[in-house]
């Protein structure tokens, strides 16, 4: 795991969006996992900056979300789906077609989980981006005594409503059920780059980087993954710097 903590914000977007970018540039065909909220919101600007000024093409990218809300059509400006094309998909030349997320409108949402891991498993991941809940949350894999490896319907908890809740006119408003990717498909990505950013997810991200490997923390089984690239601001990770563990830690 090789862990850079930023001193700016725009230095952090910069180089999570090489990332991305570079990961096309190599495989113009890469497979992409997407998380929405407001830690990629930067990320997405720069990724959009980077492809106009180096003319990267998206045209053979295929892309799936992390997640989405149950019960919020794609024209719902809250909506995931409606998120990703203001953020991302309506700036770059990618077919709208190559574009997933899980439909939180289909009647039948076990079969809408089941389309999505077909898919899933037919395009492997080539690198997942991730934010992580103040509780540890990856996705809306929130914590539990069992955590669920494929796509599914999850109660989201009153912590991640009450997170939620200033994105939409009030708190009642935020829908109660999400569908998710599940651990074992997020697990699965070739890479992972998980970003945080701020003073509210420093103790989550020690906790989850440094502490036991549990299912009462989702994004601490990322210790369990090969190639996990971890960006975070200063304030993000300002509990690590005051660590002496063995961890490998960049500060940019
Ligand atoms: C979003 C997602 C969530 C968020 C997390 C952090 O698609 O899956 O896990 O990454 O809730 O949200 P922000 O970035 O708003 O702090």
């Amino acid at each position: 795991m090789r862990i850079t903590i930023f001193d700016s914000n725009e230095e952090l977007d910069s180089r999570a969006a090489a990332l991305i970018a570079s990961t096309v540039a190599e495989r113009p065909a890469a497979v992409l996992g997407l998380a929405t909220g407001s830690t990629p919101v930067g990320i997405y600007k720069a990724l959009i900056r980077q492809a106009s000024q180096t003319k990267l093409s998206f045209a053979g990218v295929t892309t799936y979300n992390l997640d989405e809300y149950v019960g919020l059509p794609p024209e719902h400006d809250q909506s995931y789906a409606y998120y990703m094309r203001q953020q991302l998909f309506d700036h770059i030349d990618i077919p709208l077609e190559q574009t997933h997320l899980p439909s939180g409108m289909a009647a039948d949402l076990a079969a809408e989980c089941a389309r999505y891991d077909r898919m899933l498993a037919s395009q492997p991941i080539d690198l997942q981006l991730l934010g992580v809940g103040h509780n540890g949350h990856i996705g809306f894999n929130e914590p539990a005594e069992a955590l669920v490896g494929g796509t599914h319907v999850t109660d989201l908890e009153p912590a991640t409503i009450a997170a939620n809740a200033r994105f939409f006119e009030r708190e009642e408003l935020v829908p109660r059920q999400a569908i998710t990717m599940g651990v074992a498909s997020i697990l699965k990505a070739r890479q992972i780059l998980l970003v945080a950013r701020g003073a509210d997810k420093a103790q989550i991200v020690k906790q989850a980087l440094t502490g036991p490997i549990s299912t009462a923390c989702p994004a601490s089984l990322l210790q369990t993954h090969a190639h996990v690239t971890v960006m975070l601001d200063k304030e993000a990770g300002k509990e690590l710097m005051s660590d002496d563990s063995a961890l490998h830690l960049v500060y940019s």
